[in-house]
């Protein structure tokens, strides 16, 4: 279908609100993006005439609404290029994808001395597991540097990486930044000392999207909520042959084969993975999100996106003392931004009186934050609906907020 903005914007009745009398401009997708009225209408539906549990019942509801679960991993393994339905699993969302890995993987394959490599551009979700994992089994964190630009300084990785690295895990695109870093260049250097690679999808697949098989990455990660679908759905991506031998994470219903108190065992993948009730009207309704994604053209999208997070650039880079975070040449379209002599929260608040939604504080990634000397910073995040108007409104609301201020 051919990328007109206005015609999307119509898809997304949150959008059409006045917030405190003035029209809503929505600048936080890559907080939770809106949802379209398909997958909106989706969810209801299936909650009216097809509510029942997956896997389990014999009846009509239940043996259909099992088919459209099955058939909305079939849809995730298709957008993101897997070669298997089985190494996708449906999870509550990046975060619970990112800890089933460091729990289950880490179980298994990382031992006492043994490293972990990470990004210092990462944010908590694939910080916070690592470092826990590290904690339980006596290994160590090591961190890649970022330079001044937001770019990850990859020539580093000769030193990081070593025979002891066992897992890289790194962002497809900084939430704070919107750096891009050299995937293959990363993943190539973990494999050549026999590493596996969790690549962070939070905010990636939204602005592009992904070919894991093409990138060869081991683990991938998204949630749902950021990719125009319900909250509490998420994927985690991975290659079969370590699913496989990784423990399963949680216990319960449906992730088992034969049960008795001596002795459990366990369902193939991909429910081995898949503990208790899954979120079925989640993971249709994302397959709901990822159809209407697919009406366009990655490449409009993408188009769209990028010339939005160039104006935005110029117009903010216009103001009196506003410093950008993140000047990457292949950014993913996020600004973040301080004006000097103003707290990013005063801003944000100004802001959010005149019907402008941004994110202020740390972004959840601290480490950033503080590497950048800040305690926290304005940001403002795209998604498809958004609108060079969209960018004027913030542009002049933020240099009345500094005006105010001052
Ligand atoms: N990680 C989310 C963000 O960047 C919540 O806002």
């Amino acid at each position: 279908m051919a990328f007109d903005v206005e015609n999307i914007r119509r898809d997304f009745p949150l959008l059409t609100q006045t917030v405190y009398g003035k029209p809503l401009v929505y600048l936080d997708s890559g907080a939770t993006a809106q949802k379209p009225l398909s997958v909106i209408e989706r969810e209801a539906e299936l909650y009216k005439s097809l509510n029942a549990n997956i896997h389990r019942g014999v009846h009509h509801l239940s043996d259909r609404m099992t088919a459209l679960y099955e058939q909305a991993r079939v849809a995730v393994r298709e957008f993101i290029g897997a070669a298997k339905s089985e190494e996708i699993i449906f999870t509550a969302g990046a975060t619970a994808s990112i800890n089933l890995v460091a729990y289950s993987w880490s179980e298994r394959f990382l031992s006492s001395g043994d490293n972990i490599v990470i990004s210092h551009i990462e944010h908590h979700s694939n910080i916070v597991p690592w470092q826990l994992a590290a904690q339980r089994k006596g290994a160590e964190l090591r961190v890649i540097p970022v330079d001044d630009s937001g770019e990850l300084m990859l020539d580093a990785l000769d030193t990081i990486i070593d025979s002891r690295t066992k897992m890289v895990a790194v962002t497809q695109a900084s939430n704070t930044l919107g750096t891009r870093p050299d995937l293959k260049r990363i993943i190539a250097a973990a494999h050549a000392v026999g590493a596996v690679v969790l690549v962070d999808g939070c905010q990636g697949v939204v602005h592009g999207g992904v070919d894991v098989a093409d990138l060869d990455c081991d683990f991938y990660a998204f949630s749902g909520h950021k990719l125009y679908a319900p909250t509490g759905i998420g994927v985690l991506y991975g290659k079969s042959s370590l699913l496989d031998a990784m423990p399963p994470f949680m216990g319960g219903g449906d992730m088992v084969d034969k049960v008795t108190f001596e002795k459990t065992t366990f369902a193939p993948l991909p429910l081995k993975f898949e503990a208790g009730t899954a979120n079925f009207v989640g993971a249709v309704s994302l397959a709901e999100a990822i159809a209407y994604l697919r009406q366009f053209s990655e490449e409009d999208i993408a188009s769209h996106e990028h010339n939005l997070l160039t104006y935005a650039t110029e117009q903010l880079s216009a103001i009196e003392g506003l410093t950008i975070y993140g000047t990457t040449a292949d950014k993913a379209p996020i600004v973040s931004f301080n004006v000097e002599g103003c707290d990013h929260y005063d801003i944000g608040m100004i802001l959010d009186k005149m019907g402008i939604a941004i994110r202020t504080g740390h972004h959840c990634a601290q480490p950033t934050m503080e590497r950048f000397r800040v305690n926290g910073m304005c940001r403002a995040s795209f998604g498809l609906y958004n609108t060079t108007a969209d960018i004027d409104a913030l542009a002049k609301g933020v240099e009345r907020a500094v005006k105010m201020l001052r």
